[in-house]
């Protein structure tokens, strides 16, 4: 299969045509396919960003015959085109300037010199919550969660008393408390989502953690300092301004 990836340094633009070559005869490859083996036999130095290759962190979009695609996600066929993305500054190949969108949203001035109003820019600690990849490493050991292990953990129940494969679970986890902690601290939430964000993590039992030793993030949040202390103090301190 031929494909055309579009290179770009010192802004000169070139279009080299690469031949994926097949690893099955069926296979139907990702463009990220395409491109991790071009960089591993003819373009060493093709300059491409990836991370998760799952379609969860994004950095990976490209374009493909001028749509924006995610590359780890993307089928590619014989005869499409590779290219940067045409919406935002190319920095090297496909490898694009990305921190400007972000920081329209912290009211700076923009490259023409003009502000913008927006200054919506969520708190450092909102940032920390967003980086949770939805792992669920911090359910080990959560008191909270293992209710609903002993109510319906398949294991432990006899197959008609089974949850269904649908079914959620009545109590809450680390990570549902992350969820609902970012919630209350996106700018954008307005009271009454705030409000009900800590209803529902008082309803999921954050109580349980007044006595509990505390959950671990598999990629470091501070889920102690950053998520569950936060709740607890607002519900102490909604039920102080109620007194
Ligand atoms: S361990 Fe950390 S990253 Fe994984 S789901 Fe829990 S909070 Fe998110
Ligand atoms: S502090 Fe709360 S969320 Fe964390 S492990 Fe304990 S009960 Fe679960
Ligand atoms: S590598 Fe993360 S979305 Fe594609």
């Amino acid at each position: 299969m031929k494909v055309e990836i579009v290179t770009k340094r010192a802004g000169e633009e070139a279009v080299v045509e690469y031949e994926y070559r097949m690893r099955t005869e069926d296979e139907k490859p990702m463009v990220l396919d395409v491109l991790l083996q071009a960089q591993a036999t003819v373009m060493p130095d093709l300059a491409f960003r990836y991370g998760c290759r799952a379609r969860n962190c994004g950095v990976c979009t490209v374009d493909i015959n001028g749509r924006p695609r995610i590359a780890c996600r993307a089928r590619i066929k014989d005869g499409d085109r590779v290219s940067a993305m045409a919406t935002l500054p190319v920095l090297s190949d496909l490898v694009v300037r990305r921190d400007g969108v972000a920081r329209q949203l912290r009211g700076r001035l923009s490259t023409a010199g003009q502000a913008n109003d927006l200054n919506i820019e969520a708190p450092e600690d909102y940032h920390m919550l967003t980086a949770c990849i939805e792992c669920y490493a911090c359910l080990h050991e959560c008191p909270m969660h293992a209710r609903n292990l002993e109510e319906a953990w398949p294991l432990k129940r006899p197959p008609e008393e089974q949850a269904g494969p649908t079914a959620g679970y009545a109590h809450g986890n680390p990570f549902s408390l992350l969820k609902l902690q970012r919630l209350r601290i996106d700018p954008l939430t307005p009271d009454a989502g705030v409000e009900a964000a800590l209803d529902n993590a008082v309803a999921l039992g954050l109580d349980t953690c007044i006595d509990c030793k505390g959950c671990k993030c598999g990629i470091g949040i501070d889920l102690m300092g950053k998520v569950v202390r936060p709740l607890l103090d607002s519900v102490n301190d909604r039920a102080d301004a109620s007194t």
